[in-house]
């Protein structure tokens, strides 16, 4: 059990289980995009652990870059507009695969991906560690996905709990008091 902040935490998945999933991803993405450029784009900051330990194990032609999401107020016409921010590579004409900690609702993900298709990609999938399907409303079910979990709060391995926690090597959950 770990304490963050106020709130505890109990083991859910542990070094072994993430280990051996990450290696059955990339076996099926490896499989899937043999042959073939490859560009992955990781999405911080949750998920520089998983995309770490995942480039270890693809073995293609490949490249990596970090993004993050930001969401900023426009002009009243324009209302909320989302950026993304530190792509400094051209997707176009590329095989994209999208690198994600968790997909939870789905809003994230599907911001990503229309973002990302502005610029013209050959493809575009979304590879995420975690996925719960029952809060998911998006609009396509991410392609490669390591666990599907309940709708539970989950903090470690990249994933944070008021920024505190993404340290931890483990994946713990919200202990239910
Ligand atoms: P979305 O609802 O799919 O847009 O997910 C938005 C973001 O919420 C994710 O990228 C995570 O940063 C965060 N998130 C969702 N569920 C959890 C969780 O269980 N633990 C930690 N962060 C989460
Ligand atoms: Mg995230």
């Amino acid at each position: 059990m770990v304490k963050i902040n106020d709130k505890y935490f109990d083991i859910f998945l542990n070094k072994e289980e993430i280990k051996n999933k990450i290696s059955y991803l990339s076996s099926i993405i490896n499989a899937d995009y043999s042959g073939k450029d490859v560009l992955f784009i990781a999405v911080l900051n949750g998920s520089f652990m998983f995309a770490s330990d995942l480039m270890k194990c693809i073995d293609l032609d490949s490249e990596i870059s970090f993004v993050k999401v930001s969401s900023y107020i426009g002009t009243s016409s324009q209302g909320r507009v989302d950026e993304l921010i530190g792509l400094n590579t051209d997707v176009s004409n590329r095989h994209v695969i999208i690198i994600e900690d968790i997909v939870d609702t789905g809003i994230t993900i599907d911001k990503i991906i229309t973002l990302l298709s502005v610029g013209n990609p050959l493809s575009i999938k979304t590879c995420t560690l975690l996925y719960k399907p029952e809060a998911f409303k998006g609009k396509e079910k991410p392609a490669y996905i390591g666990f599907e979990i309940s709708n539970t709060f989950v903090v470690g391995y990249g994933l944070d709990y008021n920024e505190k926690g993404r340290n931890l090597d483990e994946i713990y959950q919200l202990k239910e008091i």
